[in-house]
């Protein structure tokens, strides 16, 4: 039997409504699983929508984390990295969580942590005056706290990979498409939280 339960919740983070011209499918789910445990059968999915430079995804984060763990293992955690458009630098933050994933998933979530903790230095007023070579440039060296100095070269690569590219752009996509078209196990069902008006 096909269970598929799609609760929406309105935490209205930074509400807004999205409409982006059609793209292939991806060739896997998107988004980055909170931990390598399958979700079972019986288990709750959240997927959450989360704008790395947003001040209310970064509030959410913690009780997200608390809520995660308590019910584990019944439920389980994907984050979608939304950028949302009044954030100047959130599409190049969550072009990063790409390439870190990339790179070594296992350092996409300390980037995430990054992000949260050194938010306000990427806010549309303090880099006002910076050009966008100098932002990913910063950005990159944030980064490298999480994913490794040896990984710089390979970093730098991933802003020029059209593959990060085309993956945030699925991971934008992904906010209008999900309660239509399931493309993983429609058996588990799941919570949506994050960026629905
Ligand atoms: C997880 O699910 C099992 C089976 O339904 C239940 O016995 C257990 O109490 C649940 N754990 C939590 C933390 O909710
Ligand atoms: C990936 O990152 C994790 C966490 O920082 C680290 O423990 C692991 O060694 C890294 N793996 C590789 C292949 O570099
Ligand atoms: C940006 O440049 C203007 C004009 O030089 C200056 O007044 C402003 O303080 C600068 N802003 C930042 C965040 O550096
Ligand atoms: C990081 O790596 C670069 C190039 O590989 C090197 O020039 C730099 O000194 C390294 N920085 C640290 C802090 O190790």
């Amino acid at each position: 039997m096909v269970l598929l339960v799609v609760l929406i919740l309105s935490l209205v983070l930074c509400s807004i409504a999205v409409s982006v011209a059609q793209i292939k499918l991806p060739r896997k789910y998107d988004g980055f699983p909170y931990s390598d445990d399958e979700a079972g059968e019986g288990s709750i999915m959240v997927e959450a929508f989360l704008d790395p430079l947003c001040p209310d995804s970064k509030d959410s984060w913690s009780p997200l984390k608390q809520a995660l763990h308590y019910y584990s293992p019944n439920v389980s955690l994907i984050v979608h990295p939304f950028p949302l458009p009044y954030h100047s630098n959130s599409y190049i933050a969550s072009r990063a969580l790409h390439i870190a994933n990339k790179i070594n998933s296992s350092t996409t979530f300390p980037l995430l942590e990054l992000f949260f903790r050194f938010q306000e230095k990427y806010y549309n007023d303090q880099t006002l005056n910076m050009t966008r070579a100098s932002i990913i440039n910063d950005i990159t060296n944030l980064a490298i706290l999480a994913v490794g100095n040896s990984s710089l070269l390979a970093f730098k690569d991933g802003f020029k990979d059209p593959e990060t590219n085309t993956a945030q752009i699925i991971s934008f996509k992904e906010e209008e498409e999900i309660p239509r078209t399931r493309k993983k196990d429609q058996a588990i069902p799941r919570i949506l939280v994050g960026l629905r008006t």
